[in-house]
C-alpha cells in the first residue's frame, strides 16, 4: 500500500473543510490563538516507513495525548498494584474534566485518560522522579521521538493560570488521601505535560512501541514496555482514550485512539503502524472534528481496523 498517496488524498479532501465547523479550545488562552485551518497527518509503520501530509511536520500542543505517555512512563517503572490501586480502568461516560464521578467513587478516577486519572498518574511520576519529574518526562519523550521534544512554556503558564477545575480535581483527590504529593508539584507536572509541543510525525514515531509489541520505535535494543503492557495500553485507548465519545470512535474508526484539546489524535493499528492527525477545531466532547473524519477515511480506505 502506498501510504504517502493515502495521506495526500486525505489531506487534499479535508484541508478545504478545516476550520469550517467546530471550535478551537477557548478555555486556555494560548490554545484559543491557534489557526483553526491547520490540518496535518502523518504515520510510521512497524518497519519504519514514514509518510506525512499537510501540516504533518508542524508542532502543536499535544494536550491530553500526553496522558498516554505518562501512563507508559508510570507502567514502565511501577509495580502494577501501586498504579492500579489508585486508578480504575473503565470508560467514564463523562466529560474529561468532570468532578461528579470522583465524589461518588471516593476520589478514585475511572481511568488514567480523564484529567483526574492523569493527575493521579502524575502523582506517581513525582514519586519516581521528585523535583526532576518534568525533565524526566521531556527526556522520555525525546528518547521515544528520536529527537529533542520540549514544553511550550507559554501554554504551560496559560494552563496553570486557568486550570481551576484541575486544581479542584487534585484537591478533591488529596482530601480522599489519594495523592501522596503536594498538589502544586503534581499539577506543575500535569500542566507541563499538556504543554508538550510535537508534530504529527513526531507523535507517530513516539507512539511506535504500541504497534510493535512494546519494542522501542527506533530499534535501540530496548522494550519501552512489555508486550502485555502494550496490549493493555491499546485496550485502554480503545475504551477510554476519547472520553465520552469512545463508543462512537470504536464504531466509526475501530482503532485505539488518544485525543487532546489541541486538536491532535494518535491512533494505533496494532502490528502495523501508528498514525497521528491534527486539526484544532473540536466537537462538543473535546475531540478534533476533522481529525476523527480523517481517521475514519483512513480506516475505510486502507481496511485497517482491529475488528
Ligand atoms: O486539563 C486540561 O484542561 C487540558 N490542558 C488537557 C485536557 C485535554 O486535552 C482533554 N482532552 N481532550
Amino acid at each position: 500500500m502506498n501510504f504517502q498517496t493515502v495521506l495526500d488524498d486525505i489531506a487534499e479532501a479535508l484541508a478545504p473543510e478545516a476550520g469550517r465547523e467546530g471550535e478551537v479550545a477557548r478555555y486556555i488562552p494560548a490554545l484559543a490563538r491557534v489557526d483553526a485551518r491547520r490540518f496535518g497527518i502523518a504515520l510510521r509503520t512497524r518497519e519504519g516507513e514514514e509518510a506525512a501530509a499537510g501540516d504533518g511536520r508542524t508542532p502543536f500542543s499535544i494536550q491530553s495525548i500526553s496522558k498516554l505517555f505518562t501512563l507508559t512512563l508510570a507502567m514502565r517503572h511501577l509495580p502494577e498494584a501501586a498504579l492500579w490501586e489508585r486508578i480504575g480502568r473503565e470508560p467514564s461516560g463523562n466529560p474529561f474534566n468532570s468532578l461528579v464521578q470522583l465524589e461518588s467513587e471516593h476520589g478514585k478516577p475511572r481511568n488514567p485518560f480523564i484529567n483526574a486519572g492523569a493527575i493521579a498518574v502524575a502523582d506517581r511520576i513525582v514519586s519516581l522522579y521528585g523535583g526532576d519529574a518534568k525533565g524526566s518526562l521531556a527526556g522520555f519523550m525525546s528518547h521515544l521521538a528520536g529527537e529533542p521534544v520540549d514544553f511550550d512554556r507559554e501554554v504551560a503558564a496559560s494552563e496553570a493560570s486557568t486550570g481551576f477545575r484541575n486544581v479542584a480535581l487534585a484537591n478533591f483527590m488529596k482530601s480522599f488521601g489519594k495523592l501522596d504529593h503536594d498538589v502544586g508539584a503534581v499539577l506543575d507536572l500535569y500542566f507541563h505535560q499538556c504543554a508538550l509541543s510535537m508534530s504529527c510525525l513526531q507523535l507517530a514515531r513516539a507512539a511506535g512501541y504500541l504497534c510493535r509489541d512494546g519494542v522501542h520505535p527506533f530499534d535501540v535494543g530496548e522494550n519501552v514496555v512489555t508486550e502485555r503492557q502494550a496490549r493493555r495500553i491499546n485496550a485502554l485507548m480503545l475504551t477510554c482514550g476519547t472520553y465520552d465519545a469512545a463508543g462512537d470512535f470504536a464504531f466509526r474508526i475501530g482503532l485505539p485512539c488518544k485525543s487532546g484539546v489541541g486538536g491532535g489524535i494518535v491512533a494505533v493499528v496494532p502490528d502495523r503502524l501508528t498514525l497521528a492527525v491534527w486539526s484544532p477545531a473540536l466537537d462538543a466532547t473535546g475531540n478534533s472534528l476533522l481529525g476523527m473524519k480523517a481517521l475514519e477515511m483512513f480506516a475505510a480506505r486502507t481496511g485497517l481496523s482491529v475488528f
